[in-house]
């Protein structure tokens, strides 16, 4: 898929810009504060229905606005074009998500119809921050690739909150938890069953993306590697229903841990995805180098995964991304994205991006300024 076009009004710092993309590599340039990454977080409104950072859509509206809208046309791999719509009202509080004109609900069945890679600073914490981070992204890929690891996520997630004040209430009051426990724990092991299992294949099917995107950007003498270390005893289980009879007797186990804390003490919400460069931890012992290293080569990956996977081949979203790379590293990873779909890239300085202009005619640079667009270069007129 690709977007052909795009407008934004009362988004953020543009009060109305509208685009029409080329199908290879649009660079948004511009100075610092001027409006670039608010069209990539536009453009994940599209595909994800919200922000791909900020934790609020009120956040995203024009200061004094009261409603905000992103529309755009996207072109499908099978030829159709449709016309997909985002709009928030301050007032309201209500967010309308349409294609073709058709409102879509609920929210959650738009993932992974319009597939999305996206690599910020952002996501810096995948690699160097805490386990939660790394499950969010492994989450993310797998949910745009299947509905059902989706359904089941937030139903554990739905289960796991209720979960936590029934014990947090139970250990206020005393009481004793094992009854009013009983309706969750098995919702709780089915749901967790589910993600633990799927987590288990994806890191499994995952790791020869890691390698070959890692050393197509930096050679071999470094062998990435992407583990799993789920807070059960994965290795005792050959099937999903194994992961659910060790979950449930885990539960038991723990019981009067989690009636002494009041939390859920069991579940896929405490595993670990380890990252290591020749088998030393990521976050103790990486440069700053190899981290960004890292997280362009799971965004690749994930690019690859999701296209095998998904009937659309997903869009690239790189923020910031080249403003960190020497000229050297940045004309490489350049040329890889070059191969893979439509691609968004910010950036501060042209220089990189000239020689690509002049390549080919697919690829559009826009200049970005105080929140408008000041100017459009289609590589021809390069
Ligand atoms: N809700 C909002 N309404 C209006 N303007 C906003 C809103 N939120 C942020 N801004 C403005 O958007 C601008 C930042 O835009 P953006 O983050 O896209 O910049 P950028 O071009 O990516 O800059 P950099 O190169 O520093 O990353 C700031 O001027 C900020 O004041
Ligand atoms: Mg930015």
């Amino acid at each position: 898929m690709h977007l052909t076009s795009l407008t934004l009004k009362n988004f953020r710092n543009h009060s109305d810009t509208a685009f029409d993309f080329g199908e290879g590599i649009n660079v948004l340039l511009g100075d610092n504060g001027q409006g670039k990454t608010n069209v990539i977080e536009a453009i994940s409104y599209l595909c994800l229905t919200k922000s791909f950072y900020a934790a609020s859509d009120g956040f995203v509206l024009g200061f004094g606005k009261e409603m905000f809208e992103v529309e755009s046309t996207i072109a499908t791999e099978s030829g159709h074009l449709r016309r997909v719509r985002v709009a928030y009202s301050a007032d309201a509080n209500e967010k309308v998500f349409s294609v073709n004109r058709q409102k879509i609900e609920p929210f959650s069945s738009v993932i992974g119809t319009f597939p999305v890679v996206i690599c910020s600073p952002e996501h810096a914490p995948i690699t160097s921050g805490s386990p939660a981070d790394r499950r969010r992204f492994v989450d993310l890929v797998i949910s745009q690739s299947s509905a059902v690891y989706f359904h089941d996520l937030l139903e554990y997630r739905r289960v796991l909150r209720h979960r936590n004040k029934v014990l947090s209430d139970a250990r206020w009051k005393q009481e004793d938890t094992a009854a009013v426990l009983e309706p969750w724990n098995e919702q709780l092991v089915t749901f967790g069953g589910s993600l633990t299992w799927r987590r288990k294949h994806f890191v499994e099917e995952f790791q020869s993306f890691i390698t070959t995107a890692y050393h197509h950007l930096v050679g071999t003498e470094e062998e990435p590697a992407i583990g799993y270390k789920p807070g059960t005893r994965i290795d005792e289980c050959a099937s999903q229903k194994d992961v659910e009879a060790l979950l449930r007797s885990e539960l038991a186990e723990k019981g009067a841990a989690e009636a002494r804390l009041g939390i859920t003490l069991v579940g896929p919400h405490r595993d670990e995805i380890p990252l290591t460069i020749n088998g030393l931890d990521l976050r103790r012992f990486a440069s700053q180098g190899q981290h960004k290293t890292f997280l362009v080569a799971l965004k690749l990956g994930e690019f690859f995964y999701l296209k095998e996977r998904c009937d659309e081949t997903p869009i690239v979203l790189l923020d910031d991304v080249f403003s960190e790379l020497d000229e050297h590293r940045s004309l490489k990873l350049l040329r890889y994205v070059e191969e893979l779909n439509q691609t968004f890239v910010t950036s501060t300085t042209p220089q990189v991006f000239d020689h690509l202009l002049q390549r080919s005619g697919k690829h559009k640079l826009f200049m970005i300024q105080n929140g408008a667009l000041v100017q459009e270069r289609p590589s021809a007129l390069a």
